[in-house]
């Protein structure tokens, strides 16, 4: 097999002068000194955390991330006052918000997602600059989050129809619906700053809760821009935000007793540390996206060029920063020659730059230390039998890194075992079909496998021995989070509940009834208050 001469690697030079970037993508300090507290967005005077870009500028002393601004590092004090304005507005359940009727707050969403879509460039803007995502990919999470949205609504709408009836048995008549559960802390990643923590904040919030955000760490900026939109749309204290170290400001808020739903993507270690906080564990119900490291397995019996195509997809979208990213590849020894040449002269060929240059695939990096990780887990590999077989592979400048194609991979390495959640693919030959099932039985993680296969029996085989080890085999395609009507879940340490448009709307919401014995004089009760419009939540109003 072909291993790429390292002798006279080199990468076309990645960051270019400031002046050289087109005027519509330049970029202007944005100081922020407010954050979104009770309906007010509070001025801060406080100490400040500056944010820098993965991008960086060339310097008289070298390379440096550009500077984009700066974002209030709120304390515990501020935390707390959060919570007791979201707590407020829940009112245990009484407030302004979660007593609002579905059509109400179905309005109030529309209004927000009206006046969000106003500043669709500038977060776009932003999400190319503080995290390094391409041009492309920037556009299509904010506009699959404005879709996430207006599905939602969709959904609620549905739902509400569904439930706008009453229902007779043994001498009862009842109405059915879906309540809010009180206070929501809601925390995401910095890779999909804006989607993925909209896709439990948004589902949370149009159920009737109320909303503690904690802003990402990369990424924050983006968000700025939507706070007036929140302040605008929404009742007093119903969303308030949260900035600043997770490990100082967050705790307080988890031992407080005072949160009903831990909505969380990261780490298992953090979401369990933060659940043991909660004094009543049984008054927390957590909705948890976690640890993955999805393999792909590719058989003798693939079309390879599938294979290649949907293996890059899946393992360097957005540079392998993707908790769906397929982050091993197990490939049948008679194939692997084959496909390895196949992969690593397409991963050679993927355009390395800056996020809004034509054609792009491969970005700077936002994490300060994943240059070193990535470097060390390279190195771990070749120091234990396995070599880089692309061109270019693995060759960094300050924050970019060039994807490597490792190989051959076995259980002794780091890159069989962690989450390298950046653009190394790990390829692990394999003879028997039981090696890569094993490797899925003994991990502690279960969210998507992608298996590539054109051989019936061979398929099925596999898609029975994945369903119970995993929540999703995709079949000759990458692994991948939506459509996002489709259950988005995964077992063992990946995830806790189930996020799809639909789901996500009963994962933030609990049932409750309204039950009498059918009398006469009950009849009347009931029908009189349907007819008068007496409740929001006895009603038997169809939305449109
Ligand atoms: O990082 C995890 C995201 O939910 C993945 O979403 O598969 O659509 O890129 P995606």
């Amino acid at each position: 097999m072909q291993q790429q001469n390292t002798s006279n690697r080199s990468l076309p030079p990645i960051f270019k002068d400031e002046s050289s970037i087109p005027a519509e993508y330049q970029v202007t300090e944005i100081h922020q000194r407010e954050y979104l507290l009770n309906g007010e967005l509070v001025p801060w005077n406080g100490p400040v955390t500056n944010i820098y870009s993965p991008v960086c500028v060339p310097t008289p002393t070298g390379l440096k991330k550009k500077l984009l601004g700066s974002i209030p590092n709120t304390t515990p004090k501020e935390s707390l006052e959060a919570l007791e304005a979201a707590v407020a507005a829940y009112n245990n359940g009484l407030g302004e918000w979660p007593t609002m009727s579905v059509e109400g707050r179905i309005q109030c969403m529309q209004k927000f997602v009206y006046l969000m879509i106003q500043q669709r460039s500038l977060v776009i803007k932003l999400l190319m600059w503080e995290i390094g995502k391409t041009l492309a990919d920037a556009t299509k999470e904010f506009d699959r989050t404005v879709e996430y949205i207006n599905d939602t609504i969709d959904a609620l709408k549905e739902h509400d129809r569904e439930s706008s009836r009453f229902q007779q048995a043994e001498g009862t008549i009842a109405q059915v619906r879906r309540a809010p559960l009180g206070v929501v802390l809601s925390m995401g990643p910095f890779n999909y700053p804006l989607n993925e923590i909209f896709t439990t904040l948004i589902p949370a919030l149009i159920m009737g809760n109320t909303i503690l955000f904690k802003l990402p760490k990369h990424g924050v900026l983006a968000h700025y821009p939507l706070l007036n939109a929140f302040k605008e749309a929404f009742p007093k204290g119903t969303v308030n935000t949260l900035y600043g170290r997770g490990s100082e400001i967050i705790s307080p808020i988890m031992e407080s007793g005072k949160v009903n739903v831990l909505a969380f993507i990261g780490s298992s270690k953090v979401a369990n540390g933060l659940k043991k906080l909660h004094p009543k564990v049984n008054r927390l119900r957590a909705i948890l996206s976690l640890d993955a490291k999805n393999a792909a397995i590719v058989t003798k019996n693939a079309n390879l060029d599938v294979a290649v195509n949907e293996c890059i997809l899946g393992a360097l979208s957005f540079n392998g920063q993707r908790c769906t990213a397929l982050k091993l590849i197990f490939v049948q020894k008679e194939v692997a020659a084959a496909f390895t040449e196949k992969l690593s002269a397409a991963v050679g060929a993927l355009k390395p730059g800056l996020p809004w240059e034509n054609g792009v695939r491969i970005t700077p990096l936002p994490e300060d230390n994943k240059p070193a990780y990535l470097k060390d887990c390279i190195d771990d590999a070749i120091a234990k039998g396995a070599k880089v077989m692309n061109e270019n592979g693995g060759l960094q400048e300050a924050s970019f890194v060039f994807p490597a194609v490792v190989y051959p991979v076995n259980d002794k390495m780091k890159l069989y075992h962690e989450e390298q959640f950046g653009p190394i693919v790990p390829v692990v030959p394999f003879e028997s079909i039981e090696e890569p099932i094993n490797y899925q039985v003994n991990a502690s993680h279960g969210m998507q496998v992608s298996i590539f296969s054109e051989e019936p029996t061979e398929v099925a085989k596999l898609i029975d021995s994945f369903v119970n080890l995993v929540s999703r085999v995709n079949i000759n395609c990458q692994a991948q989070r939506g459509p996002d009507i489709f259950p988005f879940t995964g077992r063992k340490d990946s995830a806790e509940g189930t996020l799809s448009v639909f789901d996500a709307l009963r994962s933030f919401s609990i049932r409750s009834l309204v039950a009498a014995k059918i009398t006469e004089s009950n009849k009347n009760l009931l029908n009189t208050i349907v007819r008068d419009h007496e409740s929001n939540f006895l009603s038997t109003n169809y939305i449109f």
